[in-house]
């Protein structure tokens, strides 16, 4: 039995490394990463910390437009495909390599394997949820990190071929996070506190390419009244900076502006973090397990378990300065639900696909 894995970006590393490990006990898997990512901080830190096997292939695709870049990648997946002749395509999430590797083996009618399938936000004007509707159509095995995920495509008629494991993202955060907080140096080296500081990323093109959203979430975090430590992905440094906006941010003294950090940094990072203020959907539920409360940074999201739980805040662009005060002021209280699986998934992602 022969898996090829498709991986291209940040969040899919992590969860292949829980995957990998565990397919491998049984079953042939060959890594394929696109090149989605590629800078080291977003790419080879993952590998290197997270002892992800090296990829079998690297397509090295890199950034383009949103056809462009899915389109090489499926050019260069099925020239692999048809030299791997795999039994399983597995992929995971729900970015432009989920769907490339998806259409791709779906044509060659090769079984799809879609770990995360079923989130919704309901917003197609989003590429990740052209991204996830697509894939989940076209899989075979549909490993569903909620209950709520499994009723999404139970809704759209997906119901063959699901199986509720759990959020493989949990079992990352219940593995890392001890080796997290033994290893991470991130908060002595940036000179921040237990507890003190709001962690805040953005990276979606809702937010980074609209100006008037951007300003407004510079605008909140420079009349915050804590300190914040901002990772800054590529994708939003260029905006920052083609909009003036970057100026002021790393003017604002209680702001630290750094470069993308790792897994472990990042999960250091949320784990002691006061606040998190975020519109990555991992970071989301992070903060949950974590039990830090959590502000996104747009008006849906894919894992509203973690909003009725009372742990999210939704705010869209017009609210965020006044969201993040009132949070910081009073933060939510917090009804324990047990929404995301017992840490497990990616076991029983590896014994569905070797039996
Ligand atoms: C992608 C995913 C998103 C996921 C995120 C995780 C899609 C549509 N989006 O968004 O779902 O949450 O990854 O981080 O697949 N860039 C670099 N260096 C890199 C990578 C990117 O400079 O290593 C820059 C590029 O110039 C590009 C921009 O970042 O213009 C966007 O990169 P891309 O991979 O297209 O999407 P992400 O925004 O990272």
């Amino acid at each position: 039995m022969k898996v090829v894995t498709v991986v291209g970006a940040r969040p899919q590393f992590v969860k292949a490394a829980l995957v990998s490990h565990e397919l491998r006990k049984t079953l042939q898997e060959v890594l394929v990463h696109t090149g989605q990512h590629y800078d080291y901080q977003m790419s080879r830190v993952f590998f290197e910390e997270l002892d992800i096997p090296e990829p079998d292939y690297n397509l090295g695709i890199g950034s383009d437009t949103q056809a462009r870049q899915t389109g090489y990648m499926m050019i260069a997946i099925e020239d692999v495909l048809l030299k791997e002749m795999p039994d399983t395509v597995l992929v995971y999430g729900d970015t432009n390599s989920t769907l490339a590797a998806t259409l791709t083996a779906a044509k060659m009618q090769i079984p799809v394997a879609h770990v995360e399938a079923g989130p919704r936000t309901f917003d197609m004007t989003v590429p990740e949820e052209i991204n996830r509707v697509v894939t989940d159509h076209l899989s075979t095995f549909l490993f569903a990190p909620t209950r709520t995920s499994v009723n999404n495509l139970a809704r759209e008629g997906v119901i063959e071929g699901v199986h509720l494991t759990g959020d493989v993202m949990l079992d990352a955060f219940l593995r890392y996070g001890p080796v997290a907080r033994d290893k991470s140096q991130v908060l002595q080296r940036l000179g921040l506190h237990d507890g003190e500081y709001v962690y805040a990323t953005v990276h979606r093109a809702r937010n980074t390419d609209d100006t008037a959203r951007l300003g407004a979430i510079v605008q909140a975090l420079t009349t915050v009244d804590t300190n914040v430590v901002m990772p800054v992905h590529p994708r939003t440094r260029k905006c920052l900076e083609a909009t003036g906006l970057w100026n002021p941010l790393v003017a604002a003294k209680h702001i630290t502006v750094s470069e993308p950090v790792g897994y472990l940094d990042s999960l250091m990072l949320t784990i002691n973090a006061r606040t998190v203020l975020t519109d990555s959907g991992g970071l989301q539920r992070e903060a949950y397990f974590a039990s830090v409360p959590c502000v996104t940074l747009d008006e849906s999201t894919a894992w509203p378990e973690t909003v009725a739980a009372g742990w999210n805040t939704l705010s869209d662009a017009s609210h965020i300065e006044a969201t993040v005060r009132r949070i910081l002021r009073t933060p939510p209280p917090r009804k324990h639900v047990d929404h995301f699986g017992g840490g497990t998934a990616a076991a029983q992602v590896a014994h569905r696909l070797s039996h």
